[in-house]
């Protein structure tokens, strides 16, 4: 089940990144050309919110059975448990709050410039602490491209 899950969530992260950018392109694009906000706009939007959630849920399950994740004394002075114990976990989960947060406050406004404004901004900084969390295989944890 383990290494299931890993692959899951490791290649998941490539659809996850995918859709929170052509959130962000659609949401900026709209907000600079003063565009209406589309049936395609909030789909692009809801898209991504899902998958960052689903993301989320697969994180979670492996966040109790990855050997990655410990609670032991020196968890702060070895730095591939750090990472996975609270790096990792604090960066995502800030991350996927602000999508969450740039969603839902977009849904609430009327005016569509604003609703692209929020998107944008919210996702964009989303998607910035999403690439600073992952394991990337130049960052030396261990982690593969897929
Ligand atoms: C959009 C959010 C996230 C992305 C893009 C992401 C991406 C990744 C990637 C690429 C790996 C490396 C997989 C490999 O070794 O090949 C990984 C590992 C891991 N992730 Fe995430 N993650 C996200 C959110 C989360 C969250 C919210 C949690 C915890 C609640 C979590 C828990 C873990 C754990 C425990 C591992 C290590 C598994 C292991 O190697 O034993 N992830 N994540």
């Amino acid at each position: 089940m383990y290494t299931g899950l890993l692959h899951a969530h490791s290649g998941l992260r490539w659809i996850v990144l995918v859709l929170i950018l052509w959130a962000i392109i659609k949401a900026f694009s709209g907000w600079m050309g003063g565009k209406e906000y589309t049936k395609s706009d909030r789909l692009s939007a809801l898209f991504a919110l899902i998958f960052t959630h689903i993301q989320l849920l697969l994180g979670l399950v492996l966040y109790f059975v990855s050997p990655k994740v410990q609670f032991t004394a020196d968890m702060m002075k070895t730095t591939l448990l750090r990472f996975y114990t609270m790096e990792h976990l604090v960066l995502m989960l800030v991350a996927i709050v602000l999508i969450t947060m740039g969603f839902s406050k977009a849904k609430r406004l009327t005016d569509a410039v604003a609703k692209h404004k929020k998107v944008a901004i919210y996702y964009g900084i989303g998607l910035l602490l999403i690439l600073a969390g992952i394991p990337w295989p130049f960052r030396g944890f261990g982690a593969g491209w897929f």
